[in-house]
């Protein structure tokens, strides 16, 4: 079904509009799930590194939904409609389901890193597929999304460099 899209004066061609609204819905689906998969992380750790992780939990949902943000709001920029309810996450994320019954640190870092890992990629792709479609600010508005997640991907994983 070809949805219509809001009017505006933003001079991108509709064909690329729409084809990038479609980019930037499925990542909003991922990033949604991938903070809310932060969240639970956080909520749930425990162990001798509780502290620390569950601060590092937390700041990583708080960047993530400074990304979520972006992309969303890019799709309505463009005249589309940001599709973010919890069914749409629930039947289009991209990311393995969180599974509830984590516990140790070293359990939660193995989750959460495996899903901004998986993102990171997303996001990656998402830059090239922008450049394709001619839309030079959401393959710069990725760009910045996609080293941010490099970024705490490295302080998740690096917990699991150390030999404890
Ligand atoms: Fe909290």
């Amino acid at each position: 079904m070809k949805t219509k899209l809001h009017p505006t004066q933003n001079n991108l061609g509709e064909k690329t509009r729409r084809a990038v609204i479609e980019l930037l819905n499925q990542n909003l689906a991922d990033v949604l799930d991938l903070g809310l998969q932060a969240k639970q992380a956080h909520w749930n750790v425990k162990g001798p590194h509780f502290i620390g992780l569950h601060e590092l939990f937390d700041k990583v949902a708080e960047e993530v939904e400074g990304f979520t943000d972006d992309i969303a709001e890019r799709a309505v920029e463009l005249g589309g409609v940001a599709l973010g309810t919890a069914p749409i996450i629930s039947k289009q994320s991209r990311l393995a389901a969180y599974p509830l019954d984590l516990v140790s640190g070293k359990e939660h870092v193995t989750a959460l890193s495996r899903a901004l890992a998986k993102f990171g990629a997303s996001a990656r792709a998402a830059i090239d597929a922008a450049a394709k479609l001619s839309d030079a600010d959401t393959a710069d508005l990725f760009t910045e999304v996609s080293r941010g997640v490099d970024k705490l991907l490295w302080m998740v994983e690096a917990h699991l460099h150390a030999k404890d």
